[in-house]
């Protein structure tokens, strides 16, 4: 009985998380501790250090990240707040691990270019071959995943201007005690910020429309709602001419997608929380001069989001089946 548990264990891979008491780090963890190839190595927090939590039914408790050997890891995932992460990927990666940063620190539009961008759908080959991946933030995925098919088949109008409204849970926010994001301010409420097209995550987005070679805006409005987990962005697009079956681009492009489902209700937070998936619907939109579609992309922000792509891109980086581990 000994000698089974010894070889079971001895045949993982050791993975890290920095970060691990925050939401995405502790998603990470849960998934890792049931992943039939993956064995958590260390888990580490800042105030939170020395804490012991319960995930995935085992006590893990997080170390400072000073007092973990970052080499007794083969791969390191990063969720650290965007500019302390960088720092802390540099390490792991000097000292041999490979790396995931679920931070904005390295993703397209922050002066990184030529590290691969983990919108895994997208960017499979890369994400394969690679050592660091930067792994794209929650409003991106959903946004990114819905409008690729429409950029690739070149239906959307030369110069359009893209609208795109997402709604985030609160998780979205990370959870270091805020006065806004306290119970009764969000409660009951609804409301958006980063307006006017000054959310962070516009740059990632806008550098990967780019170099997709889009030639269109994107006016992007998140709002903040109060559920716990789950985006839903509904994103209006111009097209060069109305399509027949609107969720055939969607349809070609990601049949053989595990993680993308197409759908012809549109979806809602339901559908797709604690999932790894990305559910999209789309629509004419009737009574409009010019033809226009309205996209809807649903998903976990806490899941496809962070942790389950990350996930998913680790997979990949380590030669194990795309899919182990994840909740389809
Ligand atoms: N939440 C989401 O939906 C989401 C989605 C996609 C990507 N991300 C990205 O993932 C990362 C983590 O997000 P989150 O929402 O999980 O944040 P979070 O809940 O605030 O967690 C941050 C984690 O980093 C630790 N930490 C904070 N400052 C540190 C420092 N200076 N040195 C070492 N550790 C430090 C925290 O430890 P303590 O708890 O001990 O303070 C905690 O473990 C962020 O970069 C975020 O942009 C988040």
């Amino acid at each position: 009985m000994h000698v089974h548990y010894y070889a079971f264990v001895v045949n993982k891979i050791p993975v890290g998380v920095l970060g691990a008491s925050g939401y995405a780090g502790r998603e990470l963890c849960a998934l890792i501790l049931r992943h039939p190839d993956l064995m958590l190595a260390f888990a580490t927090a800042n105030e939170q250090r020395g804490a012991t939590v319960r995930v995935a039914g085992r006590d893990v408790t997080f170390a400072g990240p000073d007092d973990v050997r970052l080499n007794d890891a083969e791969l390191i995932f990063s969720a650290l707040p965007h500019g302390a992460s960088k720092e802390w990927v540099t390490r792991s990666r000097e000292v041999g691990a490979r790396a995931v940063d679920l931070s904005s620190d390295l993703r397209p539009g922050h002066g990184c270019e030529g590290i691969a961008y983990g919108l895994t759908e997208i960017n499979r080959e890369a994400v394969t071959g690679a050592s660091l991946v930067a792994n794209p933030g929650c409003y991106p995925t959903s946004i990114l995943v819905a409008l690729a098919p429409l950029i690739q088949r070149g239906l959307i109008v030369d110069g359009a201007a893209i609208i795109a409204n997402s709604a985030s849970g609160v998780t979205g926010a990370g959870n270091s005690p805020k006065r806004e994001y306290l119970f009764a301010e969000v409660s009951e409420d609804f409301r958006a910020y980063g307006v006017g097209n000054t959310h962070r995550h516009l740059k990632e987005m806008t550098a990967t429309l780019q170099s997709w070679g889009a030639n269109a805006d994107l006016v992007f409005t998140p709002h903040l709602l109060p559920v716990a987990r789950g985006i839903l962005s509904t994103i209006t697009v111009p097209l060069k001419e109305p399509i027949g079956d609107p969720l055939t681009p969607w349809r070609d492009a990601y049949a053989t997608e595990p993680f993308i489902e197409i759908s012809e209700r549109t979806p809602t937070l339901h559908d797709v929380a604690y999932r790894n998936v990305v559910r999209i619907s789309a629509a004419p939109i009737a009574g409009t001069r010019a033809p226009m579609l309205l996209v809807t992309s649903a998903i976990d922000n806490l899941v496809k989001g962070a942790a389950g792509q990350a996930l998913q891109n680790a997979n990949l980086m380590l030669g194990l089946e795309e899919t182990a581990g994840l909740p389809a």
